[in-house]
């Protein structure tokens, strides 16, 4: 793994923080046992991952069908962090993972279109404001010395998890390629039951109306919030000094950007994505 500052890490043109992972284990992956039952849920950072995250753990055990982990991060262990100190062979199915990889560097096995792949996207600028914040409040990342240097470089893909508009592009353009289910944190701001309507359809869990309101009441913001298996505060003595579970709202960048860094960042969806039509909800 070639060093690119203190906290960055970078192989196969992808940055990870430092110490979490090894380019040993990140080529292992190449020949990762893919179950037809296994879920990923894969976004680029700060795009609503641990929301979608007790989502999908709540649907799968209002559906009886996991083991009990103490938390979140263990239940569904980051694919490409070592964090979780098992052999994912022998953990028993479905087998759930996180991930903020991008397509080349995930196991091939998922191109067999078995196992399902939830991918989750943000727009671009509540994404940076979020990154920021999360980037103060976390150890393992450099924190950043004030917005604007941390704008600079989140457009130029200096940070872990590389380039958001690479992310996007080429997840969205290879969607074909899985079994996949893509949706947007805004989506599921604006109407969460029918978010969680969707993930179960796409899971082939046929869960009543009232299991469905139960997985809608354990995901909002308010109740993850105070949810000590959701809220990753089990992480705060050693890696944060700040809450994962920041303000969870559409728009708060407006709080910080100014009007030139909002031009760019359109400026800069047209050239990179203008091809994809996507949709994005800024407020
Ligand atoms: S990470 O570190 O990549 O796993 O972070 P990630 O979970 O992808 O993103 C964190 C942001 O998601 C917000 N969040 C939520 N928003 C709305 N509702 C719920 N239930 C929820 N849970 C997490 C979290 O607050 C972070 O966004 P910001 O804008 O910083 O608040």
């Amino acid at each position: 793994m070639e060093q690119i500052t203190n906290f960055i890490g970078r192989y196969k043109n992808y940055n990870f923080p430092t110490g979490q992972t090894t380019a040993e284990y990140i080529d292992s992956l190449q020949s990762f046992e893919i179950q037809d039952s296994d879920i990923f849920l894969v976004t680029y950072p700060k795009s609503g991952t641990i929301w979608t995250q007790q989502i999908i753990i709540s649907i799968c055990e209002l559906d009886g069908s996991l083991n009990e982990y103490p938390n979140n991060l263990e239940q569904m262990p980051w694919l490409e962090y070592k964090l979780v100190p098992q052999d994912y062979a022998l953990r028993p199915s479905p087998r759930l993972f996180a991930s903020h990889l991008t397509p080349a560097l995930m196991p091939p096995g998922l191109k067999d279109k078995k196992a399902k792949i939830i991918y989750v996207m943000r727009n671009p600028k509540d994404n940076i404001v979020s990154f920021y914040h999360f980037s103060k409040a976390n150890r393992d990342l450099e924190t950043p010395k004030n917005f604007d240097h941390f704008f600079e470089e989140y457009l130029m893909g200096n940070v872990v998890g590389s380039s958001w508009f690479d992310h996007i592009r080429v997840w969205h353009s290879m969607r074909d390629e899985y079994n996949i289910l893509f949706l947007t944190y805004e989506d599921m701001v604006l109407d969460l039951k029918a978010a969680v309507t969707k993930i179960c359809i796409f899971l082939g869990k046929n869960l009543s109306e009232a299991a469905i309101e139960q997985v809608v009441e354990k995901s909002t913001f308010m109740n993850m919030k105070k949810d000590s298996k959701a809220n990753y505060d089990f992480l705060l003595q050693d890696r944060m000094k700040g809450d994962f579970m920041r303000k969870g709202k559409i728009g708060d960048w407006k709080n910080t950007f100014t009007a030139a860094q909002s031009e760019r960042v359109d400026q800069l969806l047209q050239e990179k994505l203008g091809d994809l039509s996507l949709k994005f909800i800024w407020e």
